[in-house]
Formats: C-alpha cells, sequence, structure tokens
C-alpha cells in the first residue's frame, strides 16, 4: 500500500495545470453507452476511478481505445452484456450512472446495488423511483438491481427530486434522452458537472432544456450520435489546491481552472483573507504571507458551497486564526478527517455535523490515515503546513481524486515523495 512522505513547513508558490474533472467524467463515460457510432473524449484525468469506469464498459464488451494523452476512444456498438458486476460496483460507487443508459438504450441492465460508504449510506432509491417513473420494472435480487423497459423502451414523465441528488438527476438525464415523448425533473442538481453531461448529450443530438437550472425538460429523441467531447476542468481539485496554497500563507496560480463554477469556495477563501485573481481559464490566490483568517462554512448542493471540499476547510481552518465552524449538511458521515487531525495538534471538537474548529499556530507531523477521498485531502493539507514529516497512510484514496498529486505539489515547491508501506 503506497504512502506519501510529506516534510512540512513550505510555503507554497507557482503555477500547476487542473486536470480533467473526475465527476464529470465519469457521467460522460457512462453516456457513451447511448451513442449510436463512436465517442471521443479528451482532457480526461487519469485516475483510479475512470479506469475503472472505463473497465466497466470494457467488461460487458464496449470497444474502448485510450492513447498515451487520455484521449478515449468509445464504440458502445460491440456491447454483448448488460450487467455492471458486484467486483467493479464495489470499489466505485458511480458504476449505477450506466443504469439510466442501459436502460434506455437496450432496455435492460443488471447492476449490483452499491452499498454505503464511510461517508455515508448513500441510498440510490431517487435514481430507482425515476426510472420506474418512465415505465421501467425493477426488482432487486441476489444484491442486483434488475431492470428491464417497458415495451417500446421507456417512456417520458414528470419526476420530483424529493433530495437534490447529483448521481439521481445524472441517472434520470440520460435515461430521459431516449425515452419515448416529454421528461420533466423537477428539483434536479445544478452541479457544474451536470451542465458538462447535459452539453456533451445536447453535441450528441439531445434535445435538453433548463440546463443549469433545477428544472429540466427532456424531449427524447430516437437515436444520439457519438461526437468528440472535452470534459471540463475538476473544480475540487482546483479548489483543494487554493486552500493548500492559503493554509501555507503561500501564492498559487491554477491553470484550466474555471472560476465560475467556484464562487462559493472563492468567496470562503477571500474571507480567508486571500487576495484573488481570475481569467478566462485561470484563478491565482496571494496570501502575501499573511495567517489565514478562520470561516464559518455550511455545505448544500451547487451553488453553495461543496461537500467535496469541506474536509480541506476543516485543515485550512486549524492553522487559522480564531474559531470557525464547518457544517455538513448532505452526508452523515462527513467529518472522518477531525480525529486525524487533532492527532497532528488541531483542535476540533464534533458537535452533531457541525465541527468547532479552533486554530492553533501551528500542527505537528504524526503518522495519520487517509479514509476517503476528500478527508485525504486535508490530511495532505496539514502535513504541507505541519512541522516535521508526516506519513500519509492508505493513499489510494487520494489516488481516487487527484491526479500527480505529488508531482502538483512538487512543482509548488512541496517536499513530498511516494514510498510503498510495509503490508502488516
Ligand atoms: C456526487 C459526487 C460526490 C459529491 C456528491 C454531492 C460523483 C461521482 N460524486 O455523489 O463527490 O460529494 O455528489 O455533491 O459525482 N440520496 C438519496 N437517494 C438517492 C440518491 C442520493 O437519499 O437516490 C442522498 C445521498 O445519500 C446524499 C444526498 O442525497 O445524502 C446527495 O447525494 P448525491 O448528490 O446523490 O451524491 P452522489 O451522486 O453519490
Amino acid at each position: 500500500m503506497d504512502q506519501l512522505i510529506i516534510q512540512g513547513g513550505a510555503t507554497i508558490s507557482g503555477e500547476i495545470n487542473i486536470s480533467g474533472s473526475k465527476n464529470s467524467g465519469l457521467p460522460i463515460i457512462a453516456a457513451t453507452l447511448l451513442a449510436s457510432t463512436p465517442m471521443y473524449l479528451s482532457n480526461l484525468p487519469q485516475l483510479k476511478d475512470i479506469t475503472t469506469m472505463l473497465s466497466l464498459l470494457r467488461c460487458m464488451g464496449v470497444d474502448i481505445v485510450v492513447d498515451e494523452k487520455m484521449r478515449v476512444e468509445v464504440n458502445s456498438s460491440t456491447i454483448n452484456e448488460f450487467e455492471a458486476p458486484y467486483d467493479l460496483v464495489k470499489t466505485m460507487r458511480a458504476s449505477i450512472l450506466v443504469l439510466g443508459p442501459m436502460l434506455a438504450r437496450y432496455g435492460k441492465a443488471d447492476v449490483s446495488f452499491p452499498g454505503g460508504c464511510a461517508i455515508g449510506s448513500r441510498p440510490v432509491d431517487i435514481h430507482l423511483r425515476g426510472l420506474e417513473a418512465m415505465g421501467a420494472e425493477i426488482h432487486v435480487d441476489g444484491g442486483y438491481i434488475r431492470a428491464t423497459a417497458p415495451e417500446g423502451g421507456l417512456r417520458g414523465a414528470h419526476f420530483f427530486m424529493d433530495t437534490v441528488t447529483v448521481g439521481g438527476t445524472e441517472n434520470l438525464l440520460m435515461a430521459a434522452v431516449l425515452a419515448k415523448g416529454t421528461s420533466t425533473l423537477e428539483n434536479a442538481a445544478r452541479e457544474p458537472e451536470i451542465v458538462d453531461l447535459a452539453n456533451c448529450l445536447v453535441a450528441m443530438g439531445a434535445k435538453i432544456e433548463g440546463i443549469g437550472t433545477d428544472h429540466l425538460v427532456i424531449e427524447g429523441v430516437e437515436r444520439l450520435e457519438g461526437c468528440e467531447y472535452s470534459i471540463m476542468p475538476d473544480r475540487i481539485e482546483a479548489g483543494t489546491y487554493l486552500t493548500a496554497a492559503a493554509a501555507s500563507r503561500g501564492s498559487i496560480k491554477l491553470k484550466n481552472a474555471h472560476a465560475d463554477t467556484l464562487e462559493a469556495v472563492l468567496l470562503k477563501l477571500e474571507e480567508v483573507g486571500a487576495d484573488i485573481e481570475i481569467g478566462e481559464d485561470w484563478i491565482s490566490l496571494d496570501m502575501h504571507g499573511r495567517r489565514p483568517k478562520a470561516v464559518n462554512i455550511r455545505t448544500a448542493p451547487y451553488p453553495a458551497f461543496p461537500t467535496d471540499m469541506q474536509s480541506q476547510f476543516t485543515a485550512l481552518n486549524s492553522v487559522s486564526e480564531g474559531t470557525g465552524t464547518v457544517s455538513e449538511t448532505i452526508f452523515e458521515n462527513r467529518h472522518l478527517q477531525v480525529h486525524e487531525l487533532n492527532r497532528m495538534g488541531a483542535n476540533i471538537t464534533l458537535e452533531g455535523n457541525t465541527a468547532i474548529v479552533r486554530g492553533v499556530e501551528r500542527l505537528n507531523a504524526a503518522p495519520v490515515m487517509a479514509s476517503d477521498l476528500r478527508a485525504s485531502a486535508s490530511l495532505v493539507i496539514a502535513a504541507i503546513v505541519a512541522e516535521g514529516e508526516t506519513v500519509v497512510d492508505r493513499i489510494y484514496h487520494v489516488d481516487r481524486g487527484y491526479e500527480c498529486i505529488e508531482e502538483k505539489l512538487q512543482q509548488l515547491g512541496v517536499n513530498i515523495r511516494r514510498a510503498s508501506s510495509k503490508k502488516t
């Protein structure tokens, strides 16, 4: 198992490129199942979750060619299996995103039921109820969701989502684009990754109105064609590096970053004391050596503050002046990093879903363990600003979401290396 070994105390300074978005790459790869002709995707990040999604399509018989620049050609017409097996789904919950496209295009799909995960129970009931509203018959058998479309295919439907769900909106959108008639999705999630997926579907020939709003109107079409599509930059990766720079009192310039997808985060970073400048495809942040000020955060669906950025802000608050609270409203168990941060000398107490973070002058290095993707990013930030050498274990979590993390941090002046830990 790999570890990251980080010598703390660096002030981040420099420029890096932001990779393509994992969370928009995953549904867009699933959307290739809808195309009657080959799709060409570019700007996909080289990450474990992306290769898992490609493996999932491959094991169903889909023909995929990946070149050295991660430009991916997908020809889904060779599909001959309609099952997403447990072995792959258990490693990545986003595998559920093949359900909608497979049902819409082929009228059947068996997808292993995704279990809970470290940050919460994460049900998929809304995905299933939405597909049932479009006429699908669904039953759960042997740990699998077994779904079939009615004679003649899925039918357009009006569906209200009682919880704002990113994956649910994506699955139902992908199902609706090939359904017969009109679908309306109410209280839809409007994360930028959904906009990216919708733009890709439109480029394939889909008819979607209300893109970027919580009211999507989809007019089903007969068929969709393959197209060339470049995945949007990863806003959470961008936010993570900005937060790391702020915590280290440093400065950073991100290239291939879209400020308009990060407004809530940039606003908070300004409150922290950062000077921020933005351009069409870049963001820069400068703390001018100042200590950050603690801020209060409350997560909520887009455009509010993203849950995927809260643990990084917990790390930032840990070394800030004053006290800040971080309240999580999306997932029930997303303060996994708190105990590890406290082992590094942070002063954080938990009250329900709120972390109360009293800033300390400095953190101290300690061996720590990553427990989920974003929690591990917060440990990396803490390690960068701590005194001494921190070993972050179980970094396969980090590798799920951060392409070339050590190369990028080295470019920013951080002393970081990867090593293999002895098996216990
Ligand atoms: C996606 C992101 C994840 C992010 C999350 C919230 C991907 C691959 N992952 O996850 O990084 O943290 O959005 O922004 O894009 N829920 C239900 N029933 C359902 C579906 C969801 O109750 O059928 C609940 C979940 O338990 C959770 C909330 O809705 O409490 C939001 O989850 P959702 O938006 O669906 O998250 P994901 O799509 O899994």
